[in-house]
């Protein structure tokens, strides 16, 4: 398990069945499709998961940020179900069904910007991404792309090169596809400039300036891509100022605004997209994780003029847009809607930074708390005054965790970040007792 660079990660099997299962999936599958904990599941609900040897877990990964609405909620499989017993799957291409045009139209009026849109289905953020710039390239009749450092966009040819993190994502898969750049994000907690926000005045988001006079023009560039919360990355929020200033170069120069909201869409960050965060408008949003509540689905939702560009037949694909996933979706945006789960993100997110801050004092291996609603990391470091990365240390806070039943996930460049994607169904009794399991294993470091 251990790769190049990555520290090992799997450790202590939890049980007999995990460990046939597990050393099956070592016979079988090939180690690239690397694992964050060895639990073998059998079934979940809501923010909880039980493993093949009857072992119960909350669940702070929530599958990656898909299941804000929780693990098997009622109205999702129920529409699931319901659209199972009338047809399968026919190909968007070759006859139309409702779900896919209900839930365009219903992408098309929750996303932000007050202009007329259209909405493209697809299965994967990687795919979204692809189609996004695609599309952008198409309309602009330009063909270079700026994206960020640390960020991460999928693991497909022009989204791996899109993607600002080596290992483990871009490290021995050769060349980037060609005309991608990219810029330094708003990483305040390690600034790129060895600067302090808000003395800095984000000189951050103006680099794209020097690319333009040292790089390549502006003129040749078709889109700018970006996460409005890193996830990957480590949950790093930028300064409010930082995204108004790239939208006013982007439109100064005619680039195409692509908002990545795989991560942060759909309630996560406290508002239903978390642009809404900074008041701004992009020319695409990008969705997919808990847009499906568990089932496969992606979207580029854009300006019509935008997504109108690619001629007939340039755009799809066989499964995009599945009528089991559309249905599911649709159900999704139901539950987010009627439970107002920006708001519980809100409070959960409350509930969680206070707990952090309080370990913070307690734990000096704490280097920062951070996040925007629901979507909250902690950054570990062996020396609060060098910043030095603790990836050791937070594979063994992780593995501390599941043993004792709270699945966590990390990220970040240097792999020293815990992040929390739990489900926005958990009560606040799980909250406090997975904080008090994490709290544990703080203590045992
Ligand atoms: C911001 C962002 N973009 C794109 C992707 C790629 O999505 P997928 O793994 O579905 O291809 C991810 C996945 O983690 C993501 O977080």
């Amino acid at each position: 398990m251990t790769g190049k660079g990555i520290v090992k990660i799997v450790t202590d099997i939890p049980g007999p069945k995990s460990r046939q299962l597990y050393s099956e999936n070592e016979q079988n599958v090939p180690r690239g499709v690397g694992h964050q904990t060895p639990i073998a599941v059998s079934s979940a609900k809501g923010a909880t998961v039980t493993d093949v040897d009857g072992n119960t877990y909350f669940d702070f990964a929530g599958g990656i940020g898909v299941l804000n609405v929780g693990h098997r909620a009622d109205e999702v499989v129920r529409a699931i179900k319901e659209q199972a017993d009338k047809y399968l799957h026919v190909c968007f291409h070759v006859l139309i069904y409702e779900s896919y045009i209900r839930l365009a139209n219903k992408l098309n009026t929750i996303t932000p910007g007050q202009f007329p849109k259209k909405t493209l289905l697809l299965n994967s953020g990687a795919e979204a991404v692809e189609n996004a710039i695609k599309i952008a390239k198409y309309y602009t009749k330009r063909y270079g792309v700026l994206s960020f450092l640390e960020g991460f966009h999928g693991r497909t040819a022009l989204a791996m090169s899109l993607t600002g993190q080596i290992q483990p994502y871009k490290s021995n898969f050769g060349p980037s596809v060609p005309w991608v750049y990219h810029l330094p994000f708003a990483y305040c907690y390690r600034c790129p400039f060895g600067q302090t926000y808000p003395s800095c005045e984000v000189v951050c988001a103006r680099y794209m300036e020097r690319i333009f006079e040292s790089e390549i023009s502006a003129d040749a560039i078709a889109a700018l891509i970006v996460e409005p919360v890193q996830g990957e990355g480590g949950f790093i929020v930028p300064p409010k100022e930082f995204f108004p200033e790239l939208r006013r170069i982007c439109n100064e120069h005619g680039i195409v605004f692509i908002d990545d909201e795989i991560q942060t869409g759909f309630a996560r960050t406290g508002k239903l997209f978390a642009a809404e965060h900074f008041s701004i408008e992009p020319d695409m949003v990008l969705t997919a994780k808990s847009l499906g509540g568990g089932m496969i689905i992606s979207a580029v939702t854009g300006k019509a003029e935008i997504m109108e560009a690619p001629h007939v037949g340039g755009l799809g694909g066989t499964y995009g847009g599945h009528p089991l996933s559309c249905q599911a979706s649709l159900a999704t945006i139901d539950i987010i809607e009627r439970d107002n789960l920006a708001g519980r993100a809100d409070s959960i997110g409350k509930k969680l930074k206070e707990a952090l801050y309080a370990m913070q004092e307690r734990y000096p291996i704490i280097g920062d708390v951070r996040g925007l609603g629901a979507m909250v990391a902690v950054e570990l470091v062996k020396d609060r005054a060098t910043k030095e990365p603790a990836p050791k240390e937070t594979a063994q806070i992780r593995v501390k965790c599941y043993q004792n039943g709270l699945i966590m996930l990390s990220a970040g460049i240097h792999h020293n970040v815990m992040r929390i994607l739990v489900p926005l169904v958990i009560t606040d009794e799980e909250l406090e007792e997975a904080l008090s399991i994490l709290e544990e294993a703080f203590k045992s470091i």
